[in-house]
């Protein structure tokens, strides 16, 4: 039979820098998605890479005295070297400076070329270099770059153009007929009103400098660093060199992305390939960013977290877990390495690790034996996975496999088997750990692996709910190391935690919380928002004339029917505030642990009047 296909890629990045946290998140994520799909037994092709032409790789090369190849060549060496500690598996590493990758860029432009889509002209405008992007003069602010902030470069040049005009309507349209071409939902809006307002033609060649692809109809121009880089996702899986390898996985699945490149890969990219007349991919989904204790990151900020920082707080497994789990994919996140180490303690060692410890020693002193009726069953959570999976909802993914991880923990310590010595019992938990590291192998495949070794199974998503083969097993080595906070890290925190408004209680007066108006609502009606996944929009009697609109964190604990009449406690003097460009004016009550992933709503113990004040 013929597998099915799936093709993933990263973004190629610019070796400029050495990687850091924002590069490895995208990479683990399709890593992950990879993963994932090999596990279901896909054909699967992984592809990343470094887009290494360009004027800001070439000021960069300038800057070390170097010649841009030589450069490059220093470089690219540290991204191979953190992919691999990261444990990510690509199928290939694309360098756009690699000669089949070159001759496939002088292809497209030729095939554009001769569609009559690239003429001739004179480029006057904005130029932003550590974008290597153009701006109009309504994009800039105070004369900067809207991205960096620093002075904008005044290119005055000839120029080759592509008629990006020409595809305003077709673009349209491929957005219209597939809905999910642009993820997640919530910034799809965007970009298709950008495209209803005009398409600019495109400049794609320079003649300022010479570090790039020359274009194959002039010489005296090499090609925009954009239009090459986009390019990769067809030469880096054999567009013109291996055409058998091309036609079995082109369209790709999906291109991975962060949020800042979106607009190239959803309209200069589609629309390129439109002009060559090659297939578009099926998806283009762009994460949100990550902040370090809530600043921007970066090379100037001095706050960058390298790749070998991130790994050294509690391991690869907990940094790919912990940057899957924080946030969901599509948000933004910030970063900051005492969560990292809380979770890895709290839901990693605390969790998984005391179950595997424990139910191994289990095993090693009484043995097992096979039990016919499993009473921890994976189906529902394989199914929950599953479909979180086909929406890349990591944190939704781990969080239902952590249920999972509860729901053993708890059954060990209602039966009690080191009381009893039962090896039924024994067994079961040790199936349930089986169907927990399968579900969990794409995520971190060396905590996996190693329990497998332990519990002598294999890693296929066939084994999910078989019996359990029986062998002698032995004590686990430590599967996660608890790692203890140092007091710098607990002082970041501590100022992080002053941002998100976490105050000190001690010392509270009397006044202080008389200053809180709290009343007894009912929540007559439940909304959902449009591209907001963990919002919904409330509308609340508290006995006011009017039902007040308060936007509420908590989709993913209720549902619409479970919210719909329900007496809550809400704070009605709060300032309003502005969400999703909706206003709320209140918020509930509720009794929330982040880490647990609990939150339950308070409400008064029997129905009352609304209006009601608690005091
Ligand atoms: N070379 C281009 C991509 C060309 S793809 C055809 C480029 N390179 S980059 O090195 O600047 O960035 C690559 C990716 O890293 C982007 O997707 C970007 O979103 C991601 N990140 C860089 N910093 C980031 C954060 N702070 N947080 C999350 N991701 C970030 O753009």
């Amino acid at each position: 039979m013929v597998k099915k296909t799936f093709y993933v890629t990263t973004p190629i990045y610019y070796p400029n820098d050495i990687p850091h946290l924002g590069h490895a998140y995208t990479t683990i994520a399709a890593d992950v998605i990879a993963r994932w799909h090999k596990l279901h037994d896909f054909d699967v092709f992984f592809l990343t890479g470094t887009d290494e032409h360009g004027k800001k790789i070439e000021q960069a090369a300038e800057k070390k005295g170097k010649k841009p190849k030589t450069f490059v060549d220093s470089v690219v060496p540290a991204f191979k070297e953190s992919w691999e500690k990261l444990n990510v598996k690509y199928d290939r590493f694309i360098r756009t400076t690699d000669k089949d990758h070159e001759q496939v860029v002088q292809v497209i432009l030729s095939e554009a070329h001769k569609n009559g889509d690239i003429y001739e002209g004179s480029y006057e405008g904005n130029y932003c270099t550590a974008c290597e992007a153009y701006y109009t003069e309504k994009d800039l602010i105070d004369g900067c770059c809207p991205v960096h902030k620093k002075t904008i470069e005044k290119l005055k040049e000839e120029s080759y153009f592509f008629k990006l005009s020409k595809y305003q309507d077709k673009l349209l349209e491929l957005y219209e007929k597939n809905p999910d071409f642009i993820s997640p939902k919530s910034r799809r809006q965007e970009i298709i009103n950008r495209v209803k307002e005009g398409l600019q033609d495109l400049s794609i060649s320079r003649t300022s400098f010479s570090w790039g692809i020359p274009l194959p109809f002039d010489k005296n121009h090499v090609c925009y660093v954009w239009f090459d880089a986009l390019t990769n996702y067809i030469s880096g899986v054999g567009y013109l060199e291996d055409t058998k390898q091309f036609k079995k996985f082109w369209p790709a699945n999906v291109h991975i992305i962060g949020k800042d490149i979106l607009w190239f890969h959803s309209v200069i990219w589609p629309a390129i390939l439109m002009s060559a007349k090659v297939e578009l991919p099926k998806k283009v989904f762009a994460h949100g960013w990550w902040t370090v204790h809530n600043e921007k990151m970066g090379k100037s900020a001095g706050n960058a977290i390298k790749v070998d920082d991130l790994i050294a707080y509690a391991g690869v497994d907990a940094a790919r877990y912990f940057l899957l789990r924080e946030t969901a994919f599509g948000d933004d996140g910030d970063f900051s390495e005492k969560m990292l180490i809380e979770r890895n303690n709290n839901e990693l060692a605390n969790k998984i690790g005391n179950l595997v410890s424990r139910v191994s020693t289990l095993a090693e002193k009484y043995g097992l034996e096979k039990k016919a009726k499993v009473s921890l069953n994976s189906e529902k959570t394989y199914e929950e996975v599953q479909e979180h999976m086909s929406k890349l909802a990591f944190d939704k993914a781990l969080q239902s496999i952590l249920k999972f991880v509860d729901e053993a923990n708890e059954y060990a310590q209602k039966t009690e088997p080191w009381k009893t010595g039962d090896k039924k019992i024994i067994y079961e938990l040790a199936f349930a750990i089986r169907d927990i590291t399968i579900l969990l192998s794409s995520f971190m495949p060396e905590t996996a692996e190693k329990m497998s070794k332990v519990f002598n199974f294999e890693i296929d998503i066939k084994n999910l709910g078989k019996e359990l083969r029986i062998k002698e097993i032995k004590k686990a080595p430590t599967i996660f190391q608890k790692v203890e906070i140092k007091e710098e890290q607990k002082e970041k925190v501590d100022k992080d935690k002053k941002v998100e408004g976490v105050m000190s209680l001690n010392n509270v007066k009397y006044e202080d919380f008389t200053k809180l108006d709290l009343r007894v609502g009912t929540i007559k009606e439940v909304e959902e928002i449009d591209g907001a996944d963990k919002l919904y929009k409330l509308s609340v009697n508290v006995g006011e004339e009017k039902e007040r609109t308060i936007l509420a964190g908590i989709k993913q604990y209720y549902s619409k029917k479970d919210l719909k009449g329900k007496q809550v406690i809400c704070i009605v003097n709060l300032e309003p505030r502005k969400m999703k460009g909706l206003v709320s004016e209140g918020m509930l009550l509720a009794a929330g642990d982040k880490e647990n992933n609990t939150c339950v709503l308070i409400s008064p113990e029997k129905n009352t009047k609304e209006g009601l004040r608690i005091s």
